[in-house]
Protein backbone atom coordinates (compact mmCIF):
# COMPACT_ATOMS: atom_id res chain seq x y z
CA UNK A 1 0.00 0.00 0.00
CA UNK A 2 0.81 3.60 -0.52
CA UNK A 3 3.34 5.22 1.88
CA UNK A 4 1.81 8.82 3.26
CA UNK A 5 4.42 11.01 1.04
CA UNK A 6 3.65 8.52 -2.30
CA UNK A 7 0.80 8.25 -4.52
CA UNK A 8 -0.95 4.70 -5.20
CA UNK A 9 0.66 3.91 -7.98
CA UNK A 10 -2.22 2.06 -10.59
CA UNK A 11 -0.86 0.05 -13.62
CA UNK A 12 -3.96 -0.29 -16.10
CA UNK A 13 -4.77 -3.38 -18.97
CA UNK A 14 -7.08 -3.17 -21.68
CA UNK A 15 -8.05 -4.43 -25.10
CA UNK A 16 -10.54 -2.23 -26.40
CA UNK A 17 -12.56 1.21 -26.14
CA UNK A 18 -11.13 1.76 -22.97
CA UNK A 19 -14.19 3.80 -21.45
CA UNK A 20 -13.55 2.24 -17.85
CA UNK A 21 -9.76 3.57 -18.13
CA UNK A 22 -11.34 6.90 -18.91
CA UNK A 23 -13.38 6.77 -16.08
CA UNK A 24 -10.60 6.19 -14.17
CA UNK A 25 -8.19 8.61 -15.76
CA UNK A 26 -10.76 11.35 -15.35
CA UNK A 27 -11.21 10.92 -11.27
CA UNK A 28 -7.27 10.84 -11.21
CA UNK A 29 -7.10 13.97 -13.19
CA UNK A 30 -9.66 15.66 -10.72
CA UNK A 31 -8.44 14.24 -7.58
CA UNK A 32 -11.32 12.15 -6.62
CA UNK A 33 -8.85 9.29 -6.60
CA UNK A 34 -5.45 9.87 -5.36
CA UNK A 35 -3.43 7.94 -7.47
CA UNK A 36 -1.14 8.30 -10.35
CA UNK A 37 -1.31 6.01 -13.53
CA UNK A 38 2.17 4.64 -14.37
CA UNK A 39 1.11 2.33 -17.46
CA UNK A 40 -1.48 1.58 -19.67
CA UNK A 41 -0.56 -2.08 -21.79
CA UNK A 42 -3.58 -3.17 -23.97
CA UNK A 43 -2.90 -6.66 -25.78
CA UNK A 44 -4.53 -5.18 -29.04
CA UNK A 45 -2.89 -2.20 -31.35
CA UNK A 46 -4.46 0.47 -32.23
CA UNK A 47 -7.48 0.62 -29.66
CA UNK A 48 -9.14 3.78 -28.67
CA UNK A 49 -7.86 2.87 -25.32
CA UNK A 50 -4.35 3.70 -26.17
CA UNK A 51 -5.48 6.70 -27.29
CA UNK A 52 -7.37 8.04 -24.78
CA UNK A 53 -4.21 7.19 -22.43
CA UNK A 54 -1.92 9.07 -24.79
CA UNK A 55 -3.99 11.74 -24.49
CA UNK A 56 -3.79 11.87 -20.63
CA UNK A 57 -0.41 11.70 -20.86
CA UNK A 58 -0.20 8.40 -19.67
CA UNK A 59 2.83 5.63 -20.93
CA UNK A 60 1.28 3.01 -22.74
CA UNK A 61 2.70 -0.16 -23.49
CA UNK A 62 1.59 -2.98 -26.55
CA UNK A 63 1.85 -6.61 -25.41
CA UNK A 64 0.19 -8.22 -28.94
CA UNK A 65 -0.69 -11.82 -27.58
CA UNK A 66 0.03 -12.79 -31.04
CA UNK A 67 2.97 -12.41 -31.12
CA UNK A 68 3.96 -15.17 -27.85
CA UNK A 69 3.77 -18.52 -28.44
CA UNK A 70 2.37 -19.75 -25.90
CA UNK A 71 0.44 -18.08 -22.82
CA UNK A 72 3.26 -18.08 -20.41
CA UNK A 73 5.80 -16.11 -22.50
CA UNK A 74 2.86 -13.74 -23.38
CA UNK A 75 2.08 -13.35 -19.75
CA UNK A 76 5.95 -13.12 -18.53
CA UNK A 77 6.33 -10.06 -21.01
CA UNK A 78 3.52 -8.58 -19.00
CA UNK A 79 4.39 -9.36 -15.56
CA UNK A 80 8.25 -7.69 -16.98
CA UNK A 81 6.64 -4.62 -18.05
CA UNK A 82 3.87 -4.27 -15.16
CA UNK A 83 6.80 -4.59 -12.55
CA UNK A 84 8.82 -2.72 -13.58
CA UNK A 85 6.62 0.21 -12.35
CA UNK A 86 6.05 -1.38 -9.31
CA UNK A 87 2.56 -0.96 -8.97
CA UNK A 88 0.68 -0.85 -5.87
CA UNK A 89 -2.81 -1.85 -7.99
CA UNK A 90 -3.65 -3.97 -11.22
CA UNK A 91 -7.04 -2.81 -12.71
CA UNK A 92 -8.38 -4.59 -15.60
CA UNK A 93 -10.28 -2.46 -17.31
CA UNK A 94 -11.88 -4.64 -20.53
CA UNK A 95 -8.91 -6.49 -20.83
CA UNK A 96 -10.43 -9.97 -22.62
CA UNK A 97 -7.26 -12.45 -21.96
CA UNK A 98 -7.81 -15.34 -19.50
CA UNK A 99 -4.59 -15.80 -17.18
CA UNK A 100 -2.21 -18.48 -15.98
CA UNK A 101 -2.61 -19.08 -12.05
CA UNK A 102 0.95 -18.21 -11.89
CA UNK A 103 0.28 -14.37 -13.18
CA UNK A 104 -3.29 -14.21 -10.50
CA UNK A 105 -1.10 -15.75 -8.05
CA UNK A 106 1.55 -12.82 -8.10
CA UNK A 107 -0.74 -9.82 -8.03
CA UNK A 108 -3.24 -11.54 -5.40
CA UNK A 109 -4.99 -8.89 -3.43
CA UNK A 110 -3.43 -6.44 -5.95
CA UNK A 111 -5.70 -6.95 -8.89
CA UNK A 112 -9.41 -5.84 -9.80
CA UNK A 113 -11.51 -6.54 -12.57
CA UNK A 114 -14.62 -5.55 -13.73
CA UNK A 115 -17.53 -8.00 -15.24
CA UNK A 116 -20.60 -6.89 -17.07
CA UNK A 117 -22.99 -9.32 -15.15
CA UNK A 118 -23.94 -9.67 -11.65
CA UNK A 119 -21.55 -12.28 -10.80
CA UNK A 120 -21.90 -15.51 -9.96
CA UNK A 121 -24.46 -15.08 -13.08
CA UNK A 122 -22.98 -15.30 -16.06
CA UNK A 123 -19.31 -15.52 -16.27
CA UNK A 124 -17.56 -15.34 -19.34
CA UNK A 125 -18.89 -13.27 -22.37
CA UNK A 126 -22.20 -12.48 -24.08
CA UNK A 127 -22.95 -11.71 -20.71
CA UNK A 128 -26.25 -9.12 -21.60
CA UNK A 129 -27.76 -11.26 -24.59
CA UNK A 130 -27.41 -13.99 -21.49
CA UNK A 131 -28.83 -12.38 -18.86
CA UNK A 132 -32.01 -11.26 -21.68
CA UNK A 133 -32.30 -15.03 -22.80
CA UNK A 134 -32.48 -15.91 -18.50
CA UNK A 135 -35.55 -13.87 -18.62
CA UNK A 136 -34.13 -11.62 -15.93
CA UNK A 137 -35.88 -8.78 -14.70
CA UNK A 138 -31.91 -7.02 -13.53
CA UNK A 139 -28.92 -7.56 -14.53
CA UNK A 140 -25.69 -5.19 -14.09
CA UNK A 141 -21.57 -5.30 -13.20
CA UNK A 142 -19.36 -6.50 -10.73
CA UNK A 143 -16.33 -4.97 -9.44
CA UNK A 144 -14.21 -8.16 -7.88
CA UNK A 145 -10.68 -9.13 -6.92
CA UNK A 146 -9.03 -11.34 -9.42
CA UNK A 147 -8.19 -14.69 -8.69
CA UNK A 148 -7.28 -17.94 -10.53
CA UNK A 149 -10.72 -18.89 -11.20
CA UNK A 150 -12.40 -17.13 -13.79
CA UNK A 151 -14.24 -13.85 -13.07
CA UNK A 152 -15.04 -15.89 -9.61
CA UNK A 153 -12.86 -13.64 -7.44
CA UNK A 154 -14.34 -12.21 -4.30
CA UNK A 155 -16.67 -9.23 -4.85
CA UNK A 156 -16.19 -5.67 -4.09
CA UNK A 157 -19.03 -3.80 -5.17
CA UNK A 158 -22.46 -4.55 -7.69
CA UNK A 159 -24.23 -2.19 -10.15
CA UNK A 160 -27.51 -3.43 -10.34
CA UNK A 161 -29.81 -2.22 -13.29
CA UNK A 162 -33.35 -3.05 -14.57
CA UNK A 163 -33.81 -4.89 -17.45
CA UNK A 164 -36.92 -3.08 -19.52
CA UNK A 165 -39.07 -5.45 -21.63
CA UNK A 166 -38.30 -3.65 -24.76
CA UNK A 167 -33.87 -3.76 -24.52
CA UNK A 168 -31.91 -5.75 -27.16
CA UNK A 169 -28.79 -6.56 -25.82
CA UNK A 170 -26.92 -3.14 -27.24
CA UNK A 171 -29.43 -0.81 -24.77
CA UNK A 172 -28.54 -3.37 -21.45
CA UNK A 173 -24.83 -3.20 -22.27
CA UNK A 174 -25.51 0.99 -22.80
CA UNK A 175 -27.29 1.21 -19.15
CA UNK A 176 -24.33 -1.52 -17.46
CA UNK A 177 -21.82 0.51 -18.92
CA UNK A 178 -22.96 3.98 -17.58
CA UNK A 179 -23.05 2.13 -14.06
CA UNK A 180 -19.24 0.84 -14.26
CA UNK A 181 -17.85 4.21 -15.09
CA UNK A 182 -19.95 4.37 -11.55
CA UNK A 183 -18.87 1.52 -9.64
CA UNK A 184 -15.38 0.98 -10.69
CA UNK A 185 -13.71 4.44 -9.67
CA UNK A 186 -15.91 4.09 -6.31
CA UNK A 187 -14.05 0.63 -5.82
CA UNK A 188 -10.17 1.64 -7.31
CA UNK A 189 -10.85 4.94 -4.90
CA UNK A 190 -11.23 2.65 -1.81
CA UNK A 191 -8.00 0.59 -2.62
CA UNK A 192 -5.89 4.01 -3.00
CA UNK A 193 -6.96 5.10 0.22
CA UNK A 194 -6.06 1.31 1.65
CA UNK A 195 -9.95 1.16 3.27
CA UNK A 196 -10.53 -2.10 0.55
CA UNK A 197 -8.17 -5.12 1.31
CA UNK A 198 -8.47 -9.26 0.99
CA UNK A 199 -7.90 -11.27 3.42
CA UNK A 200 -7.52 -14.89 2.06
CA UNK A 201 -10.88 -14.75 0.50
CA UNK A 202 -12.61 -12.49 2.48
CA UNK A 203 -12.95 -8.84 1.14
CA UNK A 204 -13.33 -6.05 3.50
CA UNK A 205 -14.32 -2.46 3.46
CA UNK A 206 -12.30 -0.33 6.38
CA UNK A 207 -11.66 -3.88 8.31
CA UNK A 208 -15.47 -5.01 8.19
CA UNK A 209 -16.09 -8.19 6.48
CA UNK A 210 -18.27 -7.35 3.30
CA UNK A 211 -21.49 -9.80 2.29
CA UNK A 212 -20.03 -12.67 -0.45
CA UNK A 213 -22.36 -10.16 -2.99
CA UNK A 214 -20.19 -7.34 -2.21
CA UNK A 215 -21.92 -3.61 -1.27
CA UNK A 216 -25.01 -2.93 -3.97
CA UNK A 217 -25.24 0.11 -5.88
CA UNK A 218 -28.77 0.25 -7.42
CA UNK A 219 -28.98 2.40 -10.38
CA UNK A 220 -32.59 3.71 -11.08
CA UNK A 221 -32.44 4.24 -14.74
C1 LIG B 1 -16.80 -3.48 -20.18
O1 LIG B 1 -18.18 -3.68 -20.32
C2 LIG B 1 -16.23 -4.48 -19.21
O2 LIG B 1 -17.08 -4.78 -18.14
C3 LIG B 1 -16.04 -5.67 -20.09
O3 LIG B 1 -15.58 -5.16 -21.31
C4 LIG B 1 -16.08 -3.83 -21.48
C5 LIG B 1 -14.89 -2.93 -21.73
O4 LIG B 1 -15.32 -1.65 -22.05
N1 LIG B 1 -15.12 -6.59 -19.52
C6 LIG B 1 -15.20 -7.90 -19.67
O5 LIG B 1 -16.07 -8.45 -20.33
C7 LIG B 1 -14.12 -8.69 -18.97
N2 LIG B 1 -14.40 -10.08 -19.00
P1 LIG B 1 -14.28 -0.44 -22.05
O6 LIG B 1 -13.06 -0.91 -22.86
O7 LIG B 1 -15.02 0.66 -22.75
O8 LIG B 1 -13.91 -0.13 -20.63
Amino acid sequence: MQSSHEKTKIVVLISGGGSNLQAVIDQVANGTIDAEISLVISNNPDVKGLQRANHAGIPTALVNHREYDSRDSFERELIRQIDSHQPDLLVLAGFMRIFNAGFTNHYAGRMLNIHPSLLPKFKGVHTHERALQAGDKEHGATVHFVTSELDGGPLVIQAIVPIKDTDTASDLAARVLVQEHVIYPIAIKWFCEGRLTLDGNQVCLDKQPLPKEGIAHHANS
